[in-house]
């Protein structure tokens, strides 16, 4: 019943501006309120520092900003494990997906056998070799997985790492082939879109619970806005259309609350700059609510 909320104002990894004022969009969307009224105790160290207006980089530079993402990410791994060995749960604020990195690598020191619930329209499992675009967002799932960049997997110390058949990915739709090489090698289990369609959302929640629980000591849910549809949470740095709607993404919330799975949980990409009615962030903190146990009646 303790949360640590933990802002991470970061946007090098999307190489975009706006998704770094994201914390303070979600803060800002009354997140406090909504938890306090569920009857939690709340700390908010707020934002983590992050260097601003750094250089460009270099033309043919692999990966963007890699030694800031690096330490950035490294800071927050300890930040969260130092909050989880006080027995509190960690709520991460993002700032670009590639903060996942430092969360799961934080949550893994605590929890050695860690299931993960990847809730994205993308499948962020590129890595040095398969990126196209360089932006380090597109590369945590891997690195967090141990695959990638040495400066990213080394996070948090050599050898920690996420099994892949502890991870699954909700809502993908827009995967790069070398990320579909990827997923087919490691066999990641990826709920697409059309699974959705097919089973509904009710059995892929329990699918996908039943995986990440199954010989895992505690399940980290890294929640991704732009696995919303774009009508909904508009204010994302990559949008891909024909995503999970309000309802099928607040009744996913609903149940992952229900089997009472989460050790920690993150909510990324948001970018108020794209949003001028701030949808996303408002519906982050409703995401946030129904993970939290919020109910209708
Ligand atoms: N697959 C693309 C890339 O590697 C897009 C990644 C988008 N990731 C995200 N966290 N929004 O660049
Ligand atoms: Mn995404
Ligand atoms: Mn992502
Ligand atoms: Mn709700």
């Amino acid at each position: 019943k303790n949360i640590t909320i933990i802002g991470v104002p970061l946007h090098y990894g999307a190489d975009r501006k706006g998704v770094d004022l994201g914390p303070d969009a979600i803060r800002g969307a009354n997140l406090h309120e909504r938890l306090q009224a569920l009857g939690y105790s709340l700390e908010d160290l707020g934002d983590l520092n992050v260097r601003r207006s750094l250089q460009p980089p270099a033309p043919g530079e692999k990966l963007k900003y890699l030694g800031e993402i690096a330490r950035v990410n490294q800071d927050l791994c300890e930040t969260v494990s130092a909050e989880m060995g006080k027995g509190r749960f960690p709520l991460v604020l993002g700032g670009d997906h590639s903060i996942a990195i430092g969360t799961i690598k934080g949550v893994l020191q605590r929890v050695k056998r860690l299931g993960v619930i990847w809730f994205d329209a993308h499948s962020d499992v590129n890595t040095h070799l398969t990126t196209g675009s360089g932006n380090i967002h597109g590369m945590s799932l891997a690195a967090a997985l141990g695959y990638g960049h040495p400066d990213l997997i080394s996070i948090g110390g050599a050898g920690l790492k996420l099994q892949p058949e502890n991870v699954v990915i909700i809502g993908a739709r827009s995967i790069d082939p070398g990320e579909r090489e990827f997923l087919k090698a490691k066999g990641i289990k990826v709920f697409t879109m059309h699974d959705i369609d097919r089973y509904g959302m009710k059995q892929v929640m329990e699918d996908a619970m039943d995986i990440v629980s199954n010989g895992t000591d505690g399940v980290h849910l890294s929640l991704d806005l732009d696995g919303m549809d774009p009508w909904d949470a508009p204010g994302v740095g990559t949008p891909v259309s024909g995503g999970m709607s309000y309802r099928e993404s607040h009744f996913a919330m609903e149940l992952l609350f229900e089997r009472n799975l989460l050790v920690s949980a993150e909510f990324v990409e948001v970018n108020p700059m794209l949003d001028r009615h701030n949808k996303t962030a408002v519906a982050a903190v409703e995401l946030i609510g129904s993970a939290f146990g919020e109910r209708i009646l």
